[in-house]
C-alpha cells in the first residue's frame, strides 16, 4: 500500500496521476493495481499486489543469487519495460530500488514498480521543464545536459540496473559525486565492468549505456538478447559470497474505508492476483 499525505495540489496530481497510469497497465512484469483511496483529510492511499520479498536493491545485498538468477529477472525487467514503451508510457526512474521481488531461488518474479515519475510519450521525445527531478546516476547523459527524454533515456537507466543486479546492489559511479557523475557522464565516463560479470552480460550493459540514444537498443532487442544468454548462466557460478539474512517481514498498514472518500476497488483483480 502506498500512502500519501498531503494537502498540497501539486503533489496530489502527481500522485493521481500515478494512478491513473498504473491501473490502466496488465502484464506480469508490472505491479498490479487493486484499488484507490482517496481521503477528504489529505491521506491517500494506492492499493497494489504484495511482493513478498520487498524492493530489489535491498534484496542484492541481502541474498544470494545465482547469475542465471539475475538474468532472468533482467529479462523479466525488460519484458515489463518493453510492455509499458508499448503502452508509451516512459518510466523516469527505473532503477533496482523500483522492482518488487517475490518468488524464491531459481524462480523468482520480478515487477517493475513506481510510476510516480512516469510520463504519456505521444511524441520521440520530451523536454522536461528546467526545475525537473531526476535521478542523477540512473539518468542518460542527454537529459543530464539538456533534459530530452526519450524511450532510449528508459534504456539507459535500464543498463545502469543491469549494473546494480549484477554488483550485487552496489551504488552506481559511488567513486563520483552526484555534480561529477553528472559532468564525466556527459564526457562519456563509464559504470566499470563488475568483478566476475560475464562478457555476454556486460555486453548488454554496454549496448544500452551507448552515448547516442539511437544507438541503445529497444526492450524488444534487450529482451530477445537477454533471453538468448541466460541459459548458458546457469553454469556459471555467482559470484556474490554474502550470506542469505532471511525474508523482508510484511508491513501491514490499516486501509480504513470512510464513507464517500473510496473511490474504486476491484475484487474481481485482488481474487485472480492474490496467490502471485
Ligand atoms: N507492493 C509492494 N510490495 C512490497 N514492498 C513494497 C510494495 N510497494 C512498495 N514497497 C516498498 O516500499 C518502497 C517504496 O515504494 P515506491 O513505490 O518505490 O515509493 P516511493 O515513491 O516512495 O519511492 C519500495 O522500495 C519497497 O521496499
Ligand atoms: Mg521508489
Amino acid at each position: 500500500m502506498k500512502t500519501l499525505r498531503t494537502k498540497s495540489t501539486v503533489a496530489l496530481e502527481e500522485f493521481q496521476e500515478e494512478t491513473r497510469i498504473l491501473r490502466n497497465l496488465n502484464h506480469p512484469n508490472i505491479l498490479r493495481i487493486y484499488g484507490l483511496l482517496f481521503r477528504s483529510d489529505g491521506v491517500n492511499y494506492i492499493v497494489t499486489e504484495y511482493c513478498s520479498k520487498g524492493a530489489m536493491d535491498q534484496l542484492l545485498s541481502r541474498k544470494k543469487f545465482t547469475l542465471g538468477d539475475l538474468g532472468r529477472m533482467a529479462v523479466q525487467v525488460a519484458l515489463g519495460m518493453q510492455y509499458i514503451h508499448k503502452c508509451r508510457i516512459l518510466h523516469r526512474d527505473l532503477a533496482a530500488r523500483n522492482l518488487l521481488v517475490s518468488g524464491k531461488t531459481g524462480n523468482y518474479h520480478v515487477k517493475v514498480s513506481d510510476f510516480g515519475m512516469s510520463k504519456v510519450l505521444l511524441e520521440e521525445e520530451w523536454v522536461a521543464p528546467p526545475d525537473a527531478k531526476m535521478p542523477i546516476r540512473w539518468t542518460a547523459p542527454e537529459v543530464l545536459k539538456e533534459k530530452r527524454y526519450s524511450f532510449s533515456s528508459d534504456i539507459w537507466s535500464f543498463a545502469v540496473t543491469l549494473w546494480e543486479l549484477l554488483s550485487f546492489g552496489g551504488v552506481p559511479y559511488s567513486e563520483l559525486s552526484n555534480n561529477e557523475v553528472c559532468r564525466k557522464v556527459t564526457e562519456g565516463y563509464r559504470l566499470s565492468k563488475p568483478q566476475g560479470c560475464p562478457d555476454e552480460l556486460w555486453n548488454v550493459v554496454l549496448w544500452c549505456s551507448e552515448y547516442e540514444p539511437k544507438a541503445r537498443p529497444t526492450f524488444q532487442q534487450i529482451s530477445d538478447k537477454l533471453s538468448s544468454v541466460i541459459l548458458e548462466l546457469d553454469s556459471i557460478q555467482s559470484v556474490n559470497s554474502e550470506e542469505e539474512l532471511g525474508e523482508t517481514p510484511p508491513q501491514i498498514v490499516e486501509l480504513k474505508n470512510e464513507k464517500g472518500d473510496y473511490i474504486e476497488y476491484s475484487k474481481s483483480v485482488f481474487k485472480e492476483d492474490q496467490n502471485v
